[in-house]
């Protein structure tokens, strides 16, 4: 089976082709990924000779190179390809548009011209919006992004059903919580504040700290999406969680616990805009369906989470250099200037 995983050397993506080429031995992978600031072929150095291994750069909005790759007789894809961060989103939607939208239409039509067997799209829970306590959303709750991203998201997510329902495109979507673990580039919460406790710098913490995430090691993921590349059946739409919602508050307490250093790190800062108080999936169907369950609780997983950046320092050190910077002074020295609590 030929595998195109677009956004391979992100986080997710980065982790799924290791899973893939570890657990499944029938398998080839072609990784087409654009490189951006958030692509880092580092993260895939040790499987970067083995020879069921393909790197291509390219772009997901460039038709020729996407009709390029699926020359290669595909079998299926997994698109984990896009903007990610929610705090960019609101300071310019344009390239969340741009890859996230038109970049997903590019690769369905070409699905659809090369009559691809399986299409799965990397969808997220923020398409739903912010659940209100106690409440967790099923695959039949009404869409309600609302943030650039989400919207973004939402809407790649239209585009594939409607793909689906007009040219019975073969695609299954995959909508999961917040994911943590090795190789997370460090704008994100949980690498963010390790990095910065170990740097014994200020922890940013957005308004009250009282959001809640429902975090999925992203070992986990892997499993989930390996079950529905190879199971689901087309049109299948799947939530996935590891079912335990925690406050911000909690995971930075937690974080700060394990590297030994004090609670004076944590510095309340301005809140995000339009900011998701919660979110919460309720995964039955993918567990009942498929079989799948979360294998790694979250005490060990940031446990592991934490060791591996603690282990892998030039990785980390490299992901801060660079564009980052420019991304956080910009980011974070306005938030704080203009909070006061
Ligand atoms: P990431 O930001 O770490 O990586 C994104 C990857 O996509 C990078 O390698 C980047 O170079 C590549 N990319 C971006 N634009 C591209 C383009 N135009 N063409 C080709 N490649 C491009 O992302 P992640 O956190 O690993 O998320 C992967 C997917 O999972 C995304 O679709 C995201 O919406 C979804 N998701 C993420 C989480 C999470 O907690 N990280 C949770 C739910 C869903
Ligand atoms: O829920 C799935 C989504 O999870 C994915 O679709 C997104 O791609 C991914 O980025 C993530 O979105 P979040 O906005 O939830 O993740 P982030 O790590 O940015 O923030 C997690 C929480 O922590 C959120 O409530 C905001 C808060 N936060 C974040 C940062 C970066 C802080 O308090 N301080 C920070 O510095």
């Amino acid at each position: 089976m030929k595998v195109l995983i677009t956004g391979g050397a992100g986080f997710i993506g980065s982790n799924f082709v290791r899973y893939l080429i570890n657990s499944r031995r029938n398998i080839e992978i072609i990784n087409f990924d654009s490189l951006t600031y958030a692509g880092n072929p580092e993260s895939l150095a040790d499987i970067a000779d083995n020879p069921r291994y393909k790197f291509v750069r390219g772009d997901i909005t460039d038709k020729d190179a996407v009709n390029g790759v699926f020359g290669e007789r595909l079998d299926a894809l997994v698109n984990f390809a896009a903007e990610t961060h929610v705090d960019r989103s609101i300071e310019d939607a344009s390239p969340f548009v741009r890859t996230n939208i038109m970049g997903t239409q590019t690769l369905l039509d070409a699905a659809k011209r090369f009559k691809l067997a399986k299409f799965v799209q990397i969808s997220t829970d923020e398409v739903y919006g912010s659940a209100p306590a106690g409440e967790s959303f099923t695959e039949e709750t009404t869409l309600d992004p609302r943030s650039p991203y989400a919207a973004s998201k939402a809407s790649a997510d239209h585009f594939v059903s409607a793909y689906a329902n007009t040219y019975g495109l073969p695609a299954v979507v995959l909508r999961c919580t917040n994911n943590y673990g090795p190789y997370q580039f460090p704008e994100k919460l949980i690498p963010l504040m390790i990095a910065n406790a170990r740097e014994d710098k200020s922890l940013p913490i957005y308004g009250d700290g009282m959001q809640e995430r429902d975090w999925l090691f992203v070992e986990d993921y892997c499993s989930a999406i390996g079950l529905a590349l190879e199971k689901a059946a087309p049109g299948a739409i799947y939530n996935v969680s590891a079912g335990t919602p925690q406050p911000n508050l909690k995971i930075v307490r937690t974080i700060l616990q394990h590297l030994g250093k004090p609670e004076s790190l944590m510095q309340y800062v301005k809140d995000r805009p339009g900011h998701d108080r919660r979110y919460a999936l309720d995964s039955s169907k993918i567990q009942r369906e498929l079989g799948w369950s979360a294998a790694v609780p979250f005490e060990e997983g940031i446990r592991r989470t934490i060791d591996w950046y603690q282990n892998n320092s030039a990785w980390l050190d490299h992901a801060r250099s660079g564009e980052y910077r420019n991304y956080y002074d910009r980011h974070y020295v306005r938030r704080t200037e203009t909070f006061s609590r």
